[in-house]
């Protein structure tokens, strides 16, 4: 008994003393080790008469336990110690700048589409989604092109195999997304949809996957001045040229009537090109007043809401803007070319933020 209570002062004051969570794990070792002091103690309770070797194991049980107890308390107060400690030396200072050599760049396609929907987004278009697979309905039938047209055929649309319900395709437009969304909203809508797009053309200017971003307004007194205002002022937030020309060209498609062309202006002198005033036009997008039987088709009555929608191809701008030569090199991957043309990531697209460069 007297060498227990001996034990017990031992183990406060290798408890206190321990400075580092190894010294505590010697310590614990030392006294509940399998050579460890109180293990000891407790195998030679066997040698013991009955009596005394109640008495002493429960005592030592009872030392067993404080010790434990002592060494978790013990191993508590280092690990605070220690947070504490890294808390104090792996303070971040978060109003340093930030690394201008840092490696990533934001891809001049995903800065463009962050521009696009900051600009639409002022305007109070929200963003819809559609899959990249969509069945004949939605990219074809419902948008009004009747079978014959020249959109259907095996060289510009991309079929996958027979399928119970159908043929599927991958979609050649983000129009199927006016149909979706028409089905599923009632009118007011005010989108745009930006997304991928897939036609078998594959050349300098033509790449079999592309983007485009599609947009649609219906409501019941939405006209065709709204569709010109609408995009006259994207045109100009767009390229960040107040009095950049835009010009409306009659033209068709299917699912709109009447349809238009809209060009912007630009100068071609010196074989270089430069968006803004200077005589000469460039087609940016194809847009038009919603189609009375496109709008029947989703369940929408056309004697009661109209509207307009309109498509533009990303790249093309993407390229416009940022002068950008070649269409392939966009999808290349080139660790050169995105340093060149990427964005750093913190160069937030806003109104004016993202677009004033
Ligand atoms: N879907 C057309 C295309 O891919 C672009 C387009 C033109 C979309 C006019 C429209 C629109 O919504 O009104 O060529």
């Amino acid at each position: 008994m007297e060498r227990l209570d001996h034990i017990r002062d031992e183990i406060q004051r290798l408890v206190k003393q321990a400075a580092s969570l190894e010294a505590l794990e010697q310590a614990r070792v030392a006294l509940l080790g399998r050579k460890g002091r109180i293990t000891e103690l407790m195998k030679g309770l066997g040698a013991l008469a009955p009596e005394a070797r109640r008495e002493l194991g429960a005592a030592l049980n009872r030392l067993k336990g404080e010790a434990e107890e002592a060494i978790a308390h013990a191993a508590r107060r280092l690990e605070d110690e220690a947070l504490r400690a890294r808390l104090r030396e792996e303070r971040v200072d978060v109003t340093l700048p930030v690394r201008a050599e840092s490696e990533g760049r934001v891809h001049p396609l995903s800065q463009t589409i962050d521009e696009i929907v900051a600009i639409f987004g002022e305007m109070g278009f929200s963003v819809a989604e559609g899959p990249d697979i969509e069945d004949d309905f939605h990219n074809f039938t419902a948008l009004n092109i009747p079978p014959e047209h020249p959109a259907r055929q095996e060289q510009d649309t991309f079929y996958l195999p027979e399928h119970r319900d159908g043929r599927k395709v991958l979609r050649t437009h983000t129009s199927p997304v006016q149909i979706r969304t028409m089905q599923k909203v009632k009118p007011p809508i005010r989108i745009i949809v930006p997304g991928r797009t897939f036609r078998s053309d594959h050349d300098a200017t033509h790449s079999p996957m592309f983007h485009q971003v599609e947009g649609l307004v219906i409501d019941k007194t939405t006209h065709m001045g709204h569709l010109k205002g609408c995009l006259v002022e994207f045109c100009r937030a767009f390229f960040d040229i107040d009095d950049l020309p835009v010009r409306f060209r009659p033209s068709y498609f299917p699912f709109t009537e009447p349809s238009a062309e809209v060009d912007i202006g630009c100068s071609r002198e010196g074989g270089g090109l430069r968006i803004g005033a200077g005589g000469s036009w460039l087609e940016i997008l194809g847009s038009g007043m919603v189609h009375p039987k496109v709008l029947a088709n989703c369940g929408i009555d056309p004697s009661e809401y109209q509207g307009f929608a309109f498509g533009m191809g990303i790249e093309r701008v993407a390229m416009l803007k940022y002068g950008i030569p070649d269409l392939r090199a966009i999808y290349d991957n080139d660790l050169r070319w995105l340093r060149h043309y990427g964005f750093l990531p913190l160069d937030l697209p806003s109104m004016v933020g993202g677009l004033a460069r």
